[in-house]
């Protein structure tokens, strides 16, 4: 029998990452389209020393009891909100992430939306397609009106490595940058100015949330912090939908107290068909694409690789969400 370790990956990756790790170790990769049944990862993952994960696998703390020979976890992402860390860590299993190389890319779709959601992009090409741009409607003065950016005051919630990227493509197209966050670092470059979060939503013509998804961030954008928010301002998620509470930024947004949101990450995925968000012409949403480009998933691959390889090895991984497990 085989002593090579073995490894679940619950979905095929992009690049050659797995065809690496399949060169050093026994690979079982999950075989049909999408995800894992629950039953089905549970079952893998108890025959496995490792598991290489997607954001959309939960691994929590009953899966982790019936998995003995568990000694890695690894996820295709920097947001680890859907592992139980603390267990993981009560079995001194370390648990991988992708911080950095999804960076940039994430905070390029963050802007796309905050402009697209500011300057009615969407909607304009709804109406295009429609076939509402009619000879005589080819140039109306008040036609499709929307927010200028530049100028305009960015907050951002959360100054990690995709906040710090979403304020200097702020600097860069002339807008005032406020921050908020659990550190308080000296950012010289990025000329921002702190704040508390009342005053923060309070200034603000743009807010984008870029904390990750905890007990403490649950739920932070509620009912009465979108109160706060400036009328007629602009909201984007691309962190994790359970920051935000969706009915009353739905309600807030119907009443025209926001003018807009962006929104790439739902409570649940795929948006659920009842959610009054997808009724509403001022919500430019998408499907949780934040890192999806061909170079940067190609580099997230690599990396989840790396991570699993080195705690299998007895190595400390490279990238380690629960450092305390070391
Ligand atoms: P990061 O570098 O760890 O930044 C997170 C920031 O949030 C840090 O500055 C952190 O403060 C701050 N923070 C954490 N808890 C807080 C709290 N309770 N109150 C205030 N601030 C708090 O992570 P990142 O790489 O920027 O990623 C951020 C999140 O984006 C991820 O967790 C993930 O959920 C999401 N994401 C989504 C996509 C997508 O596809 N839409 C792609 C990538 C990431 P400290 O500096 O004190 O740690
Ligand atoms: C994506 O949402 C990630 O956390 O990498």
């Amino acid at each position: 029998m085989s002593q090579r370790p073995r490894v679940f990956a619950t979905r095929a990756l992009a690049g050659d990452a797995l065809r690496e790790l399949g060169r050093s170790l026994e690979l079982e990769v999950w075989p049909e389209p999408g995800a894992p049944p629950p039953a089905a990862l549970r079952d893998r993952t108890a025959r496995a020393d490792g598991l290489l994960c997607l954001l959309t696998d939960r691994v929590d703390a009953e899966l982790l009891a019936g998995c003995p020979r568990l000694r890695a976890i690894s996820s295709v992402s920097v947001g680890v909100d859907h592992i139980d860390l603390a267990a993981a860590s009560a079995r001194r299993i370390p648990v991988g992430h992708t911080p950095g190389v999804l960076t940039e890319t994430t905070a390029d779709l963050a802007f796309a939306l905050l402009l697209a959601a500011a300057r009615r992009v969407a909607e304009a090409d709804r109406w295009v397609r429609a076939g509402g741009w009619r000879p005589e409607r080819v140039w109306e003065p008040d036609l499709l009106l929307g927010r200028d950016v530049h100028g305009a005051t960015l907050g951002i919630l959360g100054m990690g490595a995709i906040g710090q990227a979403v304020a200097r493509r702020g600097r860069g197209f002339g807008m005032r940058v406020l921050a908020w966050s659990r550190t308080r670092r000296a950012l010289p470059e990025l000329e921002l100015e702190w704040a508390p979060l009342d005053g923060l939503l309070e200034r603000s013509h743009f807010v984008s949330i870029h904390v990750p998804l905890t007990e403490q961030t649950r739920g932070l954008v509620d009912a009465r912090a979108l109160a706060r928010m400036r009328p007629g301002a602009v909201l984007v998620n691309t962190a994790r939908g359970g920051i935000v509470d969706e009915a009353a930024l739905a309600l807030a947004l119907r009443e025209g107290r926001l003018a807009a949101a962006g929104l790439d990450v739902f409570a649940r995925e795929p948006i659920e068909a009842e959610s009054p968000l997808l009724r509403l012409p001022n919500v430019v949403l998408t499907p949780h694409i934040g890192s999806a480009s061909q170079a940067t998933r190609e580099r997230m691959a690599q990396l989840a690789v790396s991570n699993l390889l080195a705690a299998l090895r007895g190595e400390r991984m490279p990238h380690c969400a629960n450092p305390e497990v070391y």
